[in-house]
Parts: structure tokens; sequence; C-alpha cells
């Protein structure tokens, strides 16, 4: 299985325990009036649902996901969207079918220019491309230390985490950077401290290893935890999302 497909393997896990990104965040990136928007790597739906759930909804939101798994939950647990398999290489939608674009956590899977020469293609002019990503707030302590265990026993997800927002679409395509400074949303979810563990679990480079590694990284995520916090109450975790846009001329 390619390292991409690997959230499939715990489908389930990732739904429950990764953020959606802050409603707010999604004013940063969807233009007022949107009625056509596409999830692209829309993972279990968790910004599909979240593009769902706001007042003023679009009126047709197609959640695009590759991952078989991932796209059966997504259909199981989003039914006012269209659940579509796909890439960002090759959208299965129309040309200028789009008012707007999303794509959460997932712009270094992508083949940027490929993907960015078809995002272009299935905007209509004025469209509005959006990058987010939520996560746990690293910059805490805390939370970098929980997740560290993760990437330490994951052979290069370190790496991934470190390309960072500093992005720039490759020419050519009519894109204008609209928030060249990424806007970060911070919130706070209460989790237990086994439901914390569990979430660094939930990542490419953990997914990939043997069952039995897996299950090493929780436990000694859930001992860091149960170290750092006294006594067994919820954890208030803090977390963030993190806002690009861009404007197809
Ligand atoms: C970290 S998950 C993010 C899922 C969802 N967007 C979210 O925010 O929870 C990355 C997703 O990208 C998908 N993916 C990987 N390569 C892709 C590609 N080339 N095109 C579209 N989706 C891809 C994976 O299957 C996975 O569901």
């Amino acid at each position: 299985m390619s390292r991409a497909l690997t959230f499939g393997t715990r489908a389930d896990a990732y739904d429950r325990l990764r953020p959606a990104p802050a409603a707010e965040a999604l004013d940063h990136v969807l233009p007022p009036g949107a009625r056509r928007v596409a999830d692209l790597a829309a993972g279990t739906g968790l910004v599909t649902r979240a593009v769902l759930a706001r007042p003023a909804a679009p009126g047709v939101v197609v959640a695009v996901e590759p991952a078989p798994r991932m796209l059966a939950r997504l259909a199981a647990t989003t039914p006012g969207a269209r659940a579509v398999h796909g890439v960002a290489e090759a959208i299965p939608l129309a040309s200028g079918a789009l008012d707007a674009v999303l794509a959460s956590s997932a712009w270094h899977w992508f083949d940027p220019p490929v993907a960015t020469a078809e995002i272009a293609r299935v905007l209509r002019p004025g469209g509005v491309l959006g990058l987010l990503w939520s996560r746990a707030d690293p910059t805490v302590g805390w939370v970098a230390g929980v997740r560290g265990i993760g990437k330490a026993a994951a052979d290069g997800s370190a790496t991934l985490s470190r390309r960072g927002f500093d992005i720039v679409l490759p020419p050519g395509h009519g894109f204008v950077d609209e928030l060249p400074e990424a806007v970060t949303v911070r919130w706070t979810r209460a989790m237990s401290r086994d439901d914390v563990a569990r979430m660094v679990c939930t990542y490419s480079g953990v997914l990939e290893l043997p069952a039995a590694e897996q299950d090493a990284v929780h436990r000694a995520a859930r001992e860091y935890l149960d170290g750092t916090f006294p006594g067994d109450g919820e954890l208030e975790v803090p977390f963030e999302t993190v806002v690009r846009r861009w404007t197809r001329s």
C-alpha cells in the first residue's frame, strides 16, 4: 500500500480523533456566496462536514478522495456531500465547475505542478483555492513532546511536516496569492489522554509501521501524558488551523 493510502487503515480513529477546522478558519477560504465547493483529499470528511454545517452552506459540496476506506467513512457520515473517488492530479470534475476548492492537511501529498493545473481547470475565473492545515499546536511543549514520540518511531514523517506553509504555486495558472502571511486560528478541545495518544497514531508515518510498533507508540505516548499530567482527567488540547488562499484570475 502506498503511504498516501495508509490513512484508510484507521479511518474510524482518524475521523473521531483528528481535528475538524475551526469554523472561523473557513471564513478565510470560502468566498461569500460560494455555491459549488470541492473538498480535495477530503479524507473522512472533517472539512466537508464543516462546510456543510455553515449557516449559508454551499448548494453543491463534492468530496474527492483516493483512499477507499476514507471515502467509505465519508460517504457514511456525510450525507449532504457527493463523494467521489479521485486524486488532485486528475480531478474527476468538469472544467470551470467550482467557486472554491479546499484541501486540508493534504498539499504535501500532491504533485504541485500537476495538481495546480488541475485545480485551475476546475475553478471558474475568480474562484478560490484554500489550503488549510489543522493540528494540535506544535508550539506547545507537551504537544511537541507527544507528537515527537510518533515522529521518532516513524522515520521521515517529520520531514513531511517541516515542508510547512510557505507554498508558492507554480506560475502560469493565474493564481493570485491573497494570504501570503498564513492566518492561524487557535482553539482547544477536551480529550481523554488515551484519545490523545491514539491521535498520535493517526499520522501516516506511524500508520505504515507494523501493528506491534504502532501499539508501542500508543503506549509510549500514553506513558508520556501520564507522566506529564498528574491524575487521570481529560486534557484541554490546544489546536490550530492554518490557512492560505489564492484567487484564480
Ligand atoms: C492527512 S489526510 C487529510 C484528510 C482531510 N482533508 C482532513 O483534513 O482530515 C490526507 C488525505 O490526502 C489523501 N491523498 C493522498 N494523496 C492524494 C492525492 N494525490 N490526491 C488527493 N488526495 C490525496 C489521503 O488519502 C488522505 O485522506
